[in-house]
């Protein structure tokens, strides 16, 4: 089985853009950590960043084809996209939602997400190690039932 793991507008300045917020890590680093932990899970991953709405519609609708479960970044549309929202009610694939950073513990416009009432999970403030959590999870969920 392949995850998609997608990751939205402005993550592709991991490591360089506040880094007191979001660490040093840069989206490459992420995507070999994602990389890593699904291969140690037995799962494929498919990479995509896009600072377009359009563009992570069209991936999430892409993975219908070939993938399992997602993980999911959405960065800032996370709180103002119902297109992707729908885009992943549509495939009905599992997803885990992951945020770097705590954003409860930020600014008000970043505590409400389109996306976590339809999540399987979400993570937020674990830091990088948060994409790490939630390849694990879908593992689990993606596991045959034993017995
Ligand atoms: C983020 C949190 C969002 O509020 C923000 O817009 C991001 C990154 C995070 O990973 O902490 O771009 O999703």
């Amino acid at each position: 089985p392949r995850l998609l793991l997608l990751n939205g507008p402005n993550l592709n300045l991991l490591g360089t853009r506040e880094p007191a917020v979001y660490g040093s890590a840069t989206l490459a680093d992420v995507e070999e950590l994602v990389r890593r932990t699904a291969e140690e899970a037995g799962l494929e991953l498919r990479a995509v960043q896009s600072n377009s709405e359009g563009a992570l519609v069209d991936a999430v609708q892409a993975a219908r084809e070939d993938c399992a479960g997602l993980v999911v970044n959405a960065g800032a549309y996370t709180h103002t996209s119902v297109a992707l929202r729908d885009a992943l009610s549509g495939v009905a694939l599992p997803f885990v939602e992951v945020h770097i950073s705590n954003v409860h513990a930020r600014e008000e416009f970043r505590h409400h997400s389109y996306l976590a009432p339809i999540a399987s999970a979400v993570i937020v403030g674990a830091g990088i190690q948060g994409y790490a959590f939630a390849v694990q999870r879908l593992a689990t969920l993606l596991a045959p039932a034993d017995g």
